[in-house]
């Protein structure tokens, strides 16, 4: 089925828009060996990007392997991720991912089954553990393999910042950066959806992954982008908006990629043939109540003090929250409070900071909390 608009998972064909310079630069790093790493806002679309330039990428030479390690919990669980996608995808046919296995992996024995349909329903389970493999061995393998098939291996892992949640995350990321950064024939492009953990893990000089690669920023896809396909994909269903109200789609929720799809198909969904104010105001109210269960979990479990300071935020407050008269007008405790206070709605992902001061990251939730919260 053809669908007007897509959220929530990557999107790819007629789904993806724009994006045409970070598509072209991103894949002149892939084809050039130059490791990237990929940050932006949750939901804007780099996991989207890195596939489109996966399934573009037609040279022969070039081989790109995709990853997600969002469920990956331990050192070994990331080693075995690793080496099962790379066994796949490095395998020309099914059967060569036993090959595969026997040529680079001597001393498993894995699990495999297969279901009669494509490659990606076989189920691989290696045991790779440290008695039977050091990290060392299986990080070097992409280098082997590409040695071996004669090509340049593009690595792409999603989710890249649950490495720097590993028990003794510090010594597994020097000791990854050690055997990568020699390897001749790999490179690698590193994402993941927390962009406070990843600017952590790739921006700080003391840290293992500083300045291991380009650091690519992904911007939000403009208004300009965006309104012509809002306009057709209503037309394409028989349907009408004008251009005023699909700017005020990307304005109220700020251009997030995610978002926009969201929005946009709830009015599509209210509009029987050209969309009026009535039918926006109403898909706006269906994101609210849609997102609502998340926010209320995203809420529970803040102090008082967290909460005001998001109020603060709300009503225009950016910077300077440790003067006096923010601090009682909002009711935030001491002074000294504040730096935790940021801190640990940073690491919950709600709010951001950049040169000018703090702000919500969620536009959506911005609109629902001054609703709920500052009736
Ligand atoms: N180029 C694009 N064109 C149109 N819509 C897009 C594009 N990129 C992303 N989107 C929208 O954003 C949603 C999220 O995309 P994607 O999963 O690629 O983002 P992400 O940055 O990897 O997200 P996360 O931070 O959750 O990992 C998609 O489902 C789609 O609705
Ligand atoms: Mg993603």
């Amino acid at each position: 089925m053809k669908r007007a608009f897509v959220y929530g998972i990557s999107v790819e064909g007629e789904n993806f828009t724009d994006r045409v310079k970070e598509t072209k630069r991103l894949k002149l790093n892939f084809e050039n060996g130059i490791n990237v790493i990929l940050i932006s806002p949750r939901r804007m679309g780099k996991s989207s990007i890195v596939k489109k330039v996966k399934s573009e990428i037609t040279n022969p030479e070039i081989k790109v392997v995709y990853m997600d390690i969002y469920d990956c919990r331990s050192e070994y669980d990331f080693y075995n991720r690793f080496a099962t996608v790379l066994m796949k995808e490095t395998a020309t046919k099914s059967e060569h991912i036993i090959e595969n296995i026997k040529r680079f992996l001597v001393r498993l024995t894995p699990k495999i089954s297969f279901s009669p349909e494509p490659m990606s329903d076989i189920s691989l389970s290696l045991g790779i553990t440290p008695q039977n493999y050091q990290p060392e061995e299986i990080l070097q393998l992409p280098e082997l393999i590409a040695k071996e098939q004669g090509k340049h291996i593009v690595v792409c892992i999603d989710e890249f910042q649950q490495i720097g949640e590993f028990t003794d995350s510090l010594t597994i990321q020097k000791r990854i950066r050690g055997v990568w950064q020699h390897q001749q024939n790999v490179s690698y492009c590193l994402f993941g959806s927390k962009k406070h953990l990843m600017t952590k893990l790739f921006q700080n000089r003391k840290m293992p992954f500083y300045q291991f690669g380009e650091m690519m920023y992904l911007d939000k896809i403009s208004t300009e982008d965006w309104v012509p396909f809002i306009q057709s994909r209503f037309e394409y269903q028989g349907k009408k908006i004008s251009e005023e109200l699909a700017r005020r789609i990307c304005e109220t929720v700020e251009n997030l990629s995610s978002y926009v799809q969201q929005l946009a198909w709830n009015i599509l969904a209210e509009t029987d043939q050209e969309t009026t104010e009535q039918e926006f105001n109403t898909g706006v109210e269906a994101l609210m109540t849609q997102c609502s269960g998340l926010f209320q979990e995203q809420l529970q479990g803040l102090t008082s003090y967290q909460i005001n300071f998001i109020r603060a935020i709300c009503n225009g407050v950016h910077s300077d929250f440790g003067s006096k008269a923010v601090l009682e007008e909002y009711n935030l405790g001491s002074k000294s409070n504040i730096s935790r206070i940021k801190e640990s709605l940073l690491d919950k992902e709600l709010i951001e900071t950049d040169a000018d001061g703090v702000y919500l990251e969620d536009p959506v939730f911005k609109m629902w909390f001054k609703r709920e919260y500052m009736k």
